[in-house]
Formats: C-alpha cells, sequence, structure tokens
C-alpha cells in the first residue's frame, strides 16, 4: 500500500490523533475538532488522561535509564507529538548534557511548535517525516547531519506504532530502523492495547487523522523480536521500572518495553 503524502497540509476540521492527545495531557494546541472527538474517547473510556500521562511516565524513565544505564547520548525521537512538559530533549539533557536529540513527527503543527520551542537550542532537532518511509527517516540528510549512524542510539517509537495498520507492516518499519543502527542502540516502545475497554473509541480514531489499530500482548511483543529486551520485559506502563509507587496505575491498557540491539 503506497502512504499518504509527506507532511499533509494543515487541516483544522479532521480530528487530528496528535492535537487529540495534547488535548488528553491538558495542552491548548487543538481545535474544536479534536476536543470534540477526545471527548467521545474519554466518554468511552473515562481513564484515557490517565493513559496518556501514564505513558509520558514510561517516556521519561525510559529516556533516564537509556540515557543512565545504558550511556545513550543520541534518540530519534519518531512520532514525537506536540511540545509538552518534560520533553525527550530535557530529560535527556538533564542526564546527558551533551545529548543529541532529532524529532519526528507528520503533523505540521508539531512540526511548527517543535521548530520554534528549539530554535535556540542546536543540540535537537524537529524534521518532517512518515514512519511509514522509514528508509526516508533513516537516510534523511538533517538527521544523518545531526546524529551519528556510527554509534548507538535510541529510537522512540511511543504511543505510534498503533497508528500503523498491519498492512503498512509496521514490524518491517521496526526491523528497517532497527537494521540501521550499530549494536547497542535501543529501541523504546509503548503502544496501546486491543482491551474491551479501548475497542469501541477506535470507530472515533477511523475518521480522525489516522485510525487507532489495537493490539494485544502477544503482538506487541513481537516488535522486539530479534533485539534483547531489558528487565523487566513488556510490562504495562507503570510496572516498567516503576519510579514512584505514589503514581501506579498498573491496569491501564498499554504495554510498553525497552531493548537493545546485539
Ligand atoms: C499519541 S502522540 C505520541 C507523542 C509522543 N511520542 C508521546 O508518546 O508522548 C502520536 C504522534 O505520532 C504522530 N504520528 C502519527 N502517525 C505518524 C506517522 N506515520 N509518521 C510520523 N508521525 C506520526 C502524530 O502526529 C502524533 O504527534
Amino acid at each position: 500500500m503506497n502512504p499518504e503524502p509527506l507532511s499533509p497540509s494543515f487541516d483544522p476540521v479532521t480530528p487530528n490523533v496528535g492535537r487529540m492527545y495534547d488535548y488528553y495531557l491538558g495542552g491548548k494546541d487543538n481545535y474544536a475538532s479534536d476536543r470534540e472527538a477526545a471527548e467521545r474517547v474519554i466518554g468511552v473510556f473515562p481513564r484515557t488522561r490517565e493513559l496518556a500521562v501514564a505513558n509520558r511516565r514510561f517516556l521519561r524513565r525510559a529516556v533516564e535509564y537509556a540515557a543512565g544505564e545504558a550511556g545513550i547520548d543520541q534518540f530519534l525521537d519518531i512520532g514525537s507529538g506536540l511540545p509538552t512538559q518534560e520533553n525527550v530533549h530535557e530529560v535527556a539533557q538533564r542526564a546527558v548534557p551533551g545529548a543529541r536529540v532529532a524529532y519526528v513527527d507528520q503533523e505540521p503543527i508539531v512540526l511548527s511548535h517543535g521548530q520554534a520551542l528549539l530554535a535556540t537550542d542546536d543540540q535537537t532537532v524537529m524534521v518532517a517525516g512518515d514512519l511509514r518511509r522509514p528508509h526516508e527517516i533513516v537516510g534523511d540528510a538533517t538527521i544523518r547531519e545531526h546524529l551519528d549512524f556510527d554509534r548507538p542510539m535510541a529510537v522512540l517509537l511511543v504511543f505510534v506504532l498503533h497508528f500503523i495498520r498491519d498492512e503498512e507492516d509496521p514490524r518491517g518499519i521496526v526491523r528497517t530502523l532497527m537494521d540501521a543502527l550499530v549494536p547497542g542502540s535501543v529501541l523504546v516502545l509503548s503502544h496501546a492495547e486491543a482491551d474491551r475497554r479501548l475497542m469501541p473509541g477506535t470507530s472515533v480514531y477511523d475518521r480522525a487523522s489516522s485510525p487507532a489499530v489495537l493490539r494485544s500482548y502477544d503482538e506487541i511483543e513481537t516488535f522486539f523480536d530479534g533485539l534483547d529486551l531489558v528487565e523487566p520485559g513488556v510490562t504495562r506502563l507503570d510496572d516498567w521500572r516503576p519510579g514512584t509507587p505514589l503514581h501506579r496505575e498498573d491496569d491501564l491498557p498499554a504495554y510498553c518495553g525497552v531493548a537493545h540491539k546485539r
């Protein structure tokens, strides 16, 4: 299947998955169409906001692991979303002051906000790209100038693979990305679960910028095939190396994991 054109033009009328997520997180970069769609999802699954917040907590802990224990100082964050609290470059640079980050997203509002936010940060770039075209991402001149593909890096696919249909070959996409990296590189991934509490909400996404393709634990685990999962393996969001027990919501319907390339 041919993916849709790269960098679709700005469309405030069709609910956009990135802007809906911004609304779940309490952000202001969303429009009436996004808010209405997001409220319908919240009507189906009232803990949607908690799910988004728990995903951000996982993202922070995973980046802290990569920048700390794993010694990674380069990050390729695909489907990075709108700037919010504790962005990847802030978390990474707190752990490793020289850390370099390339953000990739296909949504125009994400790109403009990201570029504005990063105008004075020469360690971080924001690039237009479509995850369905992974060869273009790993071959992108700006990304290659910014990140050194001869050294380990972390690829972040956080709450984005569930916008890729099976026929768009999400496993092949992950393989293409990881094949472009040297051993020791890290994959950070989270994905919404095919849970009966979330399933009815997918009809809202059918009319949004991307469908929501929910997957089972077993299906999500296969994204890590051929890689070495770090402990505790593929878990619920708040069960992955939980920081403070105060934030523990262990039955939210999403899974996550972090793995190393051999
Ligand atoms: C739910 S947000 C997740 C943001 C961030 N990764 C996080 O977990 O907080 C999903 C983001 O993926 C982007 N996205 C969806 N499909 C994409 C694709 N095919 N290529 C690049 N970005 C995509 C959306 O524009 C949105 O910004």
